[in-house]
């Protein structure tokens, strides 16, 4: 690890609290100092207390996708950037998507450049839409001068196609996942994953969202309209320092002089809300909440109410009222709002990690100018059985650290090699008991399948609790309860990812694998010939052959991912 340096003190139970106010009171008079923007937002405390947020970044909002031109525009025009939709093509009933990640420059914080990465342009990436029972192939180069891989955050695909770390590719290769579209209406994302550079690419840009549409009643009831009633909102809160140096790990964390902006599509938010203006009188929005490590927290300005109709998972059985939505780094939801008359969004940002943003932000502008009366919201939008987990089988999750490495189940997954390994079968219904041991915040992600909260905290789940999750928060020494079933695909050599979306944790070894084996062992990696058809592994994902594979052909691919994979 290359963390030799860090205060031991940083990530070490309860002092990390501590320190955290310290430093954010340190730097919040640096920011109060500059003098800027203030004024725009109402400081609330962040975790445990922090008082006074210590976002500096102050000066206009500003537009930065693409081309110098979009940094021009002034914060009165602010008006919020909806990401391309990217266009495939289809032929032979495969819609074909095409990416590269690359690098660029970006303006994060206000008249800074910034190094950054996007895929097909400066920052974030373009939204994908995906339909429920097509089949799509990604081609994917990277461009980026190191290794990376793509991940469908969320989506329920073959192992070989999930682009966990064994999948990584070099500068100047192209992945090209293929996969049915299995999941039924939801909103995904994707990002890289490589073992130990996921906060780096992703902090730097390499986000980008999945609408997985399908034609279920709900879906053709609800907007659908991309950018005009069905409006992606992604929230990334960032750190960087005075020259624009976007950090992503603990060394950059602690350095002195640093700015958490928030952005929003892409734009930051710190000293004006972007504006947007509602054709429609009801509109959907999807939120994902794409940062590091900080959690954010929507609500109205006004106090009102939100109808969320989905959790990460999909729709919940019913709109459900909420006043705010609280997203761990990874999550997602979706909610509707009627406006019959302006409003506008709020984002809480509470730190994180050891350090970060907190504060309370005004978003969004919402102008109402639907003329339209829309139908009532369909009074069922999904059936979700729950799971009866009487005879499923139990297993222990452990989050725990060791001084600053991070470990699941007492082993840190830094490398294939070292990661802790949760081996399963195709069929399998589990009930797994995550169980924080730390002080610090974790956020629990579970590839392949999603799952159902049992219990959090020892309570029984409620509301939009009882929704399908991939993401959820485990708290400072408490525990959640969830339950899933390993549907439909299963592997011998290459396996799925169970880790907290923190990304610096992630990175620092709170990360373990899951292999769902064939019931009959014969079960071998997918037979399709464009997987892996350009990948050249890294060194990080070569490590695994040994431990997992049990199959000659598969083994040598892993180990080399070649061109001419099986
Ligand atoms: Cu969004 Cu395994 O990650
Ligand atoms: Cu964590």
């Amino acid at each position: 690890m290359t963390h030799t340096s860090e205060p031991a003190s940083g990530e070490n139970g309860r002092g990390n609290h501590r320190k955290s106010t310290a430093e954010k009171r340190e730097h919040s008079k640096a920011g109060a100092a500059r003098g800027k923007g203030l004024h725009r937002r109402k400081f609330l405390g962040g975790m445990a207390g922090a008082g006074i947020a210590a976002v500096a970044a102050a000066g206009g909002a500003f537009s930065l996708l693409n081309d110098a031109a979009k940094n021009k525009a002034s914060a009165a025009d602010s008006t919020l950037t909806i990401p391309d939709l990217l266009e495939g093509t289809t032929s032979d009933s495969t819609t074909t998507f095409t990416l590269e990640a690359k690098t660029g420059t970006a303006e994060v914080l206000s008249g800074v450049t910034s190094d950054t990465m996007g895929y097909n342009q400066s920052f974030l990436g373009p939204t994908m839409k995906w339909t429920n029972g097509d089949t799509v192939l990604l081609n994917i180069t990277n461009s980026l001068g190191e290794d990376t891989t793509v991940h469908f955050h969320g989506a329920h695909v073959p192992a070989k196609m999930d682009g966990g770390p064994q999948v990584a590719f070099a500068d100047g290769e192209t992945w090209a996942p293929t996969f049915t579209v299995d999941d039924s209406a939801k909103t995904l994302w994707y990002h890289p994953h490589a073992l130990g550079t996921t906060a780096k690419q992703a902090v730097h840009g390499l986000a980008g969202m999945i609408i997985v549409e399908d034609d279920s009643t709900a879906s053709s009831d609800l907007p659908s309209d991309y950018g005009v009633d069905d409006v992606p909102l992604i929230f990334q809160c960032l750190a960087t320092d005075s020259a624009g140096d976007i950090k992503y790990d603990l060394a950059g964390y602690l350095e002195s002089d640093l700015s958490y902006p928030l952005l929003l599509n892409g734009t930051n938010v710190d000293s004006a809300s972007l504006s947007f203006t509602a054709t429609k009188t009801r509109t959907r929005f999807r939120v994902l909440n794409a940062s590091p490590s900080d959690i954010i927290t929507i609500q109205r300005s006004d106090s009102g109410t939100l109808s969320q109709i989905a959790t990460d998972q999909g729709y919940l059985t019913e709109a459900t009222d909420v006043t705010s939505i609280r997203l761990v780094a990874g999550a997602r939801a979706e909610f509707v709002m009627d406006l019959s008359a302006d409003a506008t969004l709020q984002a809480v940002v509470t730190t994180g990690w050891v350090r970060g943003g907190s504060g309370t932000y005004d978003v969004l502008a919402i102008t109402a100018s639907g003329t339209d009366t829309p139908d009532d919201l369909p009074s069922t939008l999904n059936t979700i059985d729950r799971y009866d987990t009487s005879d499923f089988t139990a297993r222990t999750i452990t989050l725990g650290q060791d001084g600053t490495t991070m470990l699941i189940n007492g082993s840190a997954g830094t490398s294939m090699d070292s990661m802790a390994m949760i081996s399963t079968t195709l069929g399998s219904q589990e009930i797994w008991t995550i169980t924080n041991s730390t002080q610090l915040e974790h956020s629990f992600h579970l590839h392949d399948v999603p799952y159902q909260l049992i219990s959090v905290n020892g309570e029984d789940p409620t509301g939009v609790q009882l929704g399908w999750y991939d993401t959820y928060e485990v708290v400072g020494g408490g525990s959640i309860e969830i339950a899933m079933e390993f549907t439909d695909y299963s592997d011998d050599t290459y396996m799925y990812m169970l880790h907290c979306h923190l990304l610096q944790h992630e990175d620092e070894g709170m990360m373990a694998g899951l292999m769902v084996t064939g019931d009959d062992t014969s079960t071998t990696t997918t037979d399709d010939s464009t997987a892996t058809a350009t990948a050249s592994a890294s060194a990080s994902a070569s490590a695994s052959a040994s431990a997992t594979a049990t199959d000659d052909s598969t083994a040598t691919a892993t180990a080399s991912a070649s061109a001419t994979d099986d």
